[in-house]
């Protein structure tokens, strides 16, 4: 077998495997039963109310924002040059590429590069404070871990061990279109890439479900009407 043949091959098991995971833990979340009334109070009154507190949830981290300040930076400023990283990685999966992502691309750099200062303030945290390192799993320092040699790949082909970025585009849109490509061959690049399959193998199953799992929290998600309404169990 060829590498491209490999490297195809190995993606779609990836993906198959990152989007069934993802959407079945989606259902265990959406079918677990929430026996009880919890809203977290003051808590909406109504279903509008609900979606407001919840986009003040993934927009801005309020709660965390309430409980921990330094905290809420270090996550924010996390989140937000993942974000602008991910808008500058979209150029790989489009064509044509929308002229709002080619204006971000600066921006996007910025973002991964910039990203280390959260990774290792989190890191430093979660090593450094004992309350929090006696609290912490293994997966709390492995996802730091992961996403930090995933930026330094990505740094390292963009400043030190150059790819060529075409022959990249060329076998993503090969995956997205069912016409499989030539894998770009090299080094750097080949351990950039695995380390970004492994990651999405892994995020069904890790923490990084909080991605999705926020909207299903009872204490975020439940409307405070007890006194008006009946709560059944669904
Ligand atoms: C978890 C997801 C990812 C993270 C955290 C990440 C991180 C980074 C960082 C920090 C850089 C350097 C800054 C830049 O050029 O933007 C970079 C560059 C790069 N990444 Fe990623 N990356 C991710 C996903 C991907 C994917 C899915 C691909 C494959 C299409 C990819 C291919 C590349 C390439 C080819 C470069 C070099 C860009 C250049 O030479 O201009 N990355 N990555």
């Amino acid at each position: 077998m060829t590498i491209d043949l490999i490297f195809t091959v190995i993606t779609y098991v990836v993906l198959v495997i990152f989007l069934g995971g993802f959407l079945y833990k989606i259902w265990l979340y959406a079918t677990t039963p929430a026996p009880l009334k919890i809203p977290t109070t003051p808590a909406p009154t109504s279903a509008i109310g609900v979606s407001g507190r919840l986009a003040s949830e993934v927009i801005f981290f309020k709660s965390l924002f309430k409980g921990n300040k330094w905290i809420w930076l270090g996550g924010y400023l996390l989140h937000v040059a993942f974000f602008l990283l991910i808008l500058r990685h979209l150029r790989y999966f489009m064509d044509p590429i929308p002229e709002i992502l080619i204006i971000l691309q600066q921006a996007g750099i910025y973002g991964g590069m910039f990203l280390l200062v959260p990774i290792l303030y989190l890191a430093y945290r979660r090593f450094m404070v004992d309350r929090v390192r006696y609290i912490s799993a293994f997966g709390d320092f492995f996802i730091l871990f992961l996403l930090l040699s995933i930026v330094l790949s990505g740094i390292g082909l963009k400043y030190f061990y150059r790819t060529n970025i075409m022959d990249v585009k060329m076998f993503i849109m090969g995956i997205l279109t069912f016409h499989p490509a030539k894998f770009p061959d090299s080094g750097l690049f080949i351990v950039h890439y695995s380390l970004i399959l492994f990651f999405l193998v892994y995020f069904p199953f890790s923490k990084l479900m909080h991605s999705g799992g926020i909207f299903f929290s009872p204490t975020l998600n439940q409307i405070d009407n007890p006194r008006e309404k009946r709560h059944s169990i669904s």
